[in-house]
């Protein structure tokens, strides 16, 4: 049991509920997705009942991951912004596969990695908004030129594959730190884990003053 004084809140219970929400309409949109694009996939359909509710859930299920999305890009944003030894940290991407990230650069609340892939997610998620919200039947999609349509729906399909690639990463790194996932599980994380990954961001007055729940 790790005692309590040696945990720190790394995401509150409004960001953790935003994660999963978003988790949970990526999961659906997937599984679908997969199933509309790849002919072999189709039985994937069936998951959300039958292809014609699956039609009509893909973009409801689409709009769940947008909103909770936008929760998490109005509580992380500030913690995304590019800093000076970002670049440095990039150079020494084999070092910090061997875990000797401490010695290459001072982390704070997200490291550059993790910065870049969350800009990668929202941009394509507008994409994905944006072209699915064209796309999308019977609402908008008649107000559109059939080449516009077509554009849309390639765009949409392709962000949706670059997109899962980028969460295959994410979610491989969330195992691959041990302790990363209880952050978003129980909302702490040891003392320990935090000096090794985040060392600046324990530092913070911010960090150091939280209550562990
Ligand atoms: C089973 C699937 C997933 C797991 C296990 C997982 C795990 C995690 C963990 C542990 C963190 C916190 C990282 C830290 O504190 O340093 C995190 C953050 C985040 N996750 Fe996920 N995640 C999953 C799926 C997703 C999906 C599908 C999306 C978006 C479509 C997403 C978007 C984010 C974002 C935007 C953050 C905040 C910034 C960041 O740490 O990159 N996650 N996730």
């Amino acid at each position: 049991m790790t005692n309590q004084k040696d945990v720190v809140l790394r995401h509150p219970f409004p960001v953790r509920v935003a994660h999963w929400v978003t988790v949970l309409g990526f999961f659906f949109v997937t599984v679908s997705g997969l199933g509309f694009f790849f002919p072999s996939l189709h039985g994937l359909l069936g998951f959300l009942g039958t292809p014609q509710l699956a039609q009509f859930l893909h973009p409801v299920f689409g709009l769940v991951m947008v909103a909770g999305l936008t929760v998490l890009l109005l509580r992380n944003a500030l913690h995304c912004l590019p800093e000076k030894d970002d670049r440095k940290w990039f150079q020494h991407i084999p070092d910090i596969l061997k875990g000797n990230e401490h010695h290459v650069v001072e982390v704070g609340h997200y490291n550059p990695g993790q910065k870049m892939l969350f800009w990668k997610i929202m941009g394509l998620t507008v994409v994905l908004l944006i072209t699915g919200l064209v796309a999308w039947r019977p609402y908008f999609a008649h107000l559109f030129p059939i080449p516009l349509l077509r554009l849309a729906l390639f765009l949409h399909s392709l962000s949706g594959i670059l997109m899962m690639f980028l969460i295959f990463v994410h979610i491989y790194m969330g195992f691959w730190y041990k302790g990363t996932l209880r952050g978003m599980t129980q909302g702490t994380v040891t003392r320990s884990w935090a000096k090794k990954h985040h060392p600046r961001w324990l530092r913070e007055p911010a960090t150091k003053g939280n209550k562990n729940h």
